[in-house]
């Protein structure tokens, strides 16, 4: 389906639908991006991904205002999360000048609204700043609706929540649409929801099993295989009846884990879990480690990274080099261990080379596989790099989201 026919089957108009010109048209991007100490970003691809929509409003003369949290102030001021530091990054990338008054709303914001000239940008400081962002406060909501005559949702990370800016606002905004980013989003996650080519092959690790559990149950009816590695599979094993020595197990979750072993099962889809591991007696940077097999786990052993075989087993899986067909759909979500520490990374690394180089349409959701892809240098490869990290797994599990369902209903 067209990315333009599933938005109006959802209610929503997109930004392309919309008349722009001379119109103050505020984006709600997610410029929640992580910073140095110096307050140098260190991953700008969030950004990047919204300069289309930026681009498409400033190329359609619109008077462009943008607006993001960044980290999580609780309604207090400070340096670090200041999106001064966005602004630069946008004048130095869009060749423009960015204005960043020093909140959000009030005068400040009010007039370099009013007085913004062509070709200028207004960015709008920290919305975290005022605690009416994450109480949803229409007061709040209603400033912001003042400053502009279109409203535009660009930020996939932030529509699961129920947050002013994503919520409340658009409502008090008649002409609103999706963003191309949010379009892009919306389109990928929902053809893995509904109709995804097959065979589909989801790929699931991080640490835990309960962070995964509603994504599990609404996979299930869906893929044709599932491939489990990280911390979580540790979890599995352990319901199998393996020792997995001082591994990252939660002992309160075993039920439900043979619960979900037991439904796929049921349904014949096949699970893959990892067959060996890379064990440590103490996570350091130079404690010596040691490949093992499940099932031969010494006292105090704590797995750090999938091994050599179960790398080579999930790259089959992932490129159907066993099967008859090859997956035609792979949704990966989660890395396979310890990767920040590059001596436990080759796991994962080698994960993101395998969904990299398949000829089916690849998903990567969640903060730390999107960052697994980018150390593996291999992004460009995937089809689709979502920059939600608790967005796409309510996505995913088929929860409402709140910024979504505000955007419905939007008039031209
Ligand atoms: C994210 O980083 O996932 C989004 O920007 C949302 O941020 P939050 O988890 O602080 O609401």
């Amino acid at each position: 389906m067209e990315t333009g026919a599933l938005l109006k089957q959802l209610g929503l108009l997109s930004i392309r639908d919309l008349h722009l010109a001379n119109k103050r048209v505020l984006i709600r991007c997610d410029f929640n991006v992580p910073q140095d100490a110096d307050g140098i970003i260190t991953d700008d691809s969030r950004i990047r991904a919204t300069v289309p929509t930026i681009e498409l409003a400033r190329k359609a003369d619109a008077r462009v205002i943008l607006c993001s949290h960044l980290g999580r102030p609780k309604g207090k001021k400070g340096p670090k999360y200041s999106l001064e530091s966005v602004g630069r990054w946008l004048a130095e990338h869009l060749s423009c000048e960015v204005l960043v008054p020093d909140d959000c709303v009030g005068d400040a914001a009010i007039h370099l609204v009013a007085n913004q000239r062509p070709g200028q940008i207004v960015l709008l400081e920290n919305l975290r700043y005022n605690e009416g962002e994450e109480q949803n406060s229409e007061d709040f909501a209603r400033k912001l609706a003042d400053l502009c005559d279109v409203y535009i949702c660009d930020a996939f990370g932030c529509v699961h929540r129920a947050h002013a800016s994503v919520s409340a606002l658009p409502k008090l905004v008649p002409v609103r649409g999706a963003g191309l980013l949010l379009e892009k989003e919306i389109e990928y996650l929902t053809r893995l929801m509904t109709n995804p080519e097959t065979p589909y092959v989801a790929l699931l690790g991080g640490a835990k099993v309960s962070d995964k559990i509603e994504v599990i149950e609404s996979l299930i009816p869906l893929v044709d295989r599932l491939v489990i590695g990280g911390a979580m599979a540790y979890t599995f094993l352990t319901a199998q009846g393996h020792d997995m020595g001082n591994s990252l197990v939660e002992k309160d979750h075993l039920q439900l884990a043979r619960h979900l072993l037991q439904r796929c099962e049921e349904k014949g889809l096949p699970v893959h879990l990892p067959v060996d591991h890379v064990v440590v007696q103490e996570v350091t940077a130079d404690a010596p480690m040691r490949i093992v097999g499940n099932g031969e786990f010494q006292p105090g052993d704590i797995a750090v990274d999938i091994g050599p075989q179960t790398i080579e087993r999930f790259s089959e899986v992932l490129q159907g080099r066993h099967d008859a067909q090859a997956p035609k759909t792979i949704l990966w979500n989660g890395p396979m261990g310890i990767f920040e520490m590059d001596r436990f990374a080759t796991g994962t690394m080698a994960i993101a080379k395998a969904v990299a180089h398949t000829t089916a349409t690849t998903v990567v959701g969640g903060g730390d596989s999107v960052s697994a892809v980018r150390k593996a240098g291999v992004t460009p490869l995937i089809s689709h790099v979502s920059t939600g990290g608790g967005a796409s797994l309510e996505f995913l599990s088929g929860k409402p989201m709140p910024g979504i369902i505000a955007l419905r209903g939007g008039r031209r």
